[in-house]
């Protein structure tokens, strides 16, 4: 089997999806890998690293989509300004392709159509299920993991205050407070990382679970007074809260928000619209300089006034609406998405051939096109079909 990996084309994408480590995986399990020339530079991984793990190194996309079966990526195909041409107009019938594609959002459903009409197999990252055993290939936890250790750093930078307790000769300086809400594992690593750089921490998250694990990396728990009948859905995970439940969360946290010097905003539930924690109102009574880090802005973020993309300053705090964070860490990030693709890829082909058993739902809840159709739930309903 052939595998082939472009180079991203997304604007300021500096991840790629194999590393060079992962490439010689595949050479030495029998898979033959092309790769496109420049590919890795942005992740600081260069192509006689590549070369020397195996790759066939080639030039240009267009060569990588008409060599290789199965194509991985990092991000939805786009439309190649260079060629002139949506990287789905150059897949065909019965070609593979990982990444992350989002079907579910609407701004992706002309393209999962491309898709489908194309004839390409197409699988999801986003679409892992977080189940134990699927847990290293699940590229959402790694990017997740990235998106909370980064996240904080830039919040870091943002501020005008040392972070940590510091003792000097002209006194003592108090240290920052910073608060974590939504504590998966995106602010799970976040809390840990403003912990290690002597931060004191508060988090607050509707399941208690989630506040206890918060609690044992030594924050200091908020409680948000939503009942965990109401905040618990199917499966473990969080559940979409009604508004006046989320107008008395806001009540619960307000208080604390206001004396925090950082702000990190990561409650999601999955596959629903972020819900809104901190209105433009409660802004305006935070601390002139203080920093909020808002990372659920790709699902519309958890502060009302979150610029998409972008980081500005309203009502004298700094708000950072960042979407690709894991991209601002692009060797590590791509070292974890590679090591996933590669358990993946491995999950899937069995002797030289692809797998795909519908009864197993890693597989059931990845796969987004096959045959011509569009088989992911979410899509589906998100489509109307
Ligand atoms: P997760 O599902 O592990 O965690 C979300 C947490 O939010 C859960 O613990 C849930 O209980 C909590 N939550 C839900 N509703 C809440 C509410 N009303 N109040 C308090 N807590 C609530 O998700 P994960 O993987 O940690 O990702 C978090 C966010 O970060 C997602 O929006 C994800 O898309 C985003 N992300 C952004 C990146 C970027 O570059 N901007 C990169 C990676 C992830």
């Amino acid at each position: 089997m052939i595998i082939g990996v472009p180079k991203e084309i997304m604007h300021d994408e500096a991840r790629v999806a194999a590393s060079p480590e992962t490439v010689a995986k595949f050479v030495s399990d029998g898979f033959k890998v092309l790769f496109e020339k420049g590919a890795g530079e942005g992740a600081q991984y260069h192509d006689e690293e590549y070369e020397k793990a195996g790759a066939q190194l080639v030039d240009g996309a267009k060569a990588i989509y008409d060599g290789a079966d199965m194509i991985l990526k990092v991000k939805e195909p786009l439309y190649n300004e260079q060629l002139g041409m949506h990287e789905v107009d150059m897949m065909r019938q019965g070609q593979y392709l990982i990444t992350f594609i989002h079907p579910a959002s609407p701004i992706n459903h002309e393209m999962v159509k491309k898709l489908a009409a194309r004839g390409v197999i197409s699988i999801t990252l986003d679409g892992i299920p977080r189940i134990s055993r699927a847990q290293n290939l699940d590229a959402l936890t790694s990017m997740s993991t990235c998106a909370g250790y980064k996240g904080i750093l830039m919040a870091a930078n943002d501020l005008s205050t040392f972070i940590p307790m510091m003792g000097t000769a002209v006194g003592m300086i108090q240290p920052a407070k910073v608060m974590v809400i939504g504590v998966g594992v995106a602010g799970l690593q976040a809390l840990a990382t403003a912990k290690r750089l002597g931060a004191v921490t508060y988090a607050a998250d509707i399941r208690p679970a989630a506040a206890e694990q918060a609690k044992s990396l030594g924050a200091k728990i908020v409680e948000t007074g939503v009942p965990a009948e109401l905040a618990i859905a199917d499966g473990g995970y969080a559940n979409k809260l009604p508004e006046e439940v989320l107008l008395k969360e806001r009540e619960a946290l307000k208080a604390t928000i206001q004396d925090m010097d950082i702000v990190f905003l990561s409650a999601l539930i999955p596959g629903k619209i972020a819900p809104i924690i901190i209105t433009e109102e409660m802004v305006k009574g935070m601390k002139r300089g203080s920093v909020i880090v808002d990372i659920s802005i790709d699902q519309g973020g958890n502060c009302a006034i979150t610029p998409a993309g972008a980081k500005e300053t309203k009502h004298g705090v700094i708000i950072e609406g960042i979407k690709n964070i894991p991209g601002m860490l692009p060797k590590s990030s791509t070292w974890m998405f590679s090591q996933n693709m590669y358990n993946l890829v491995k999950y899937l082909v069995k002797d030289g051939q692809v797998s795909l058993d519908m009864n197993d739902e890693v597989i059931s809840k990845s796969l987004v096109t096959k045959g011509g159709e569009i088989l992911h739930a979410g899509t589906r309903e998100a489509m109307g079909l």
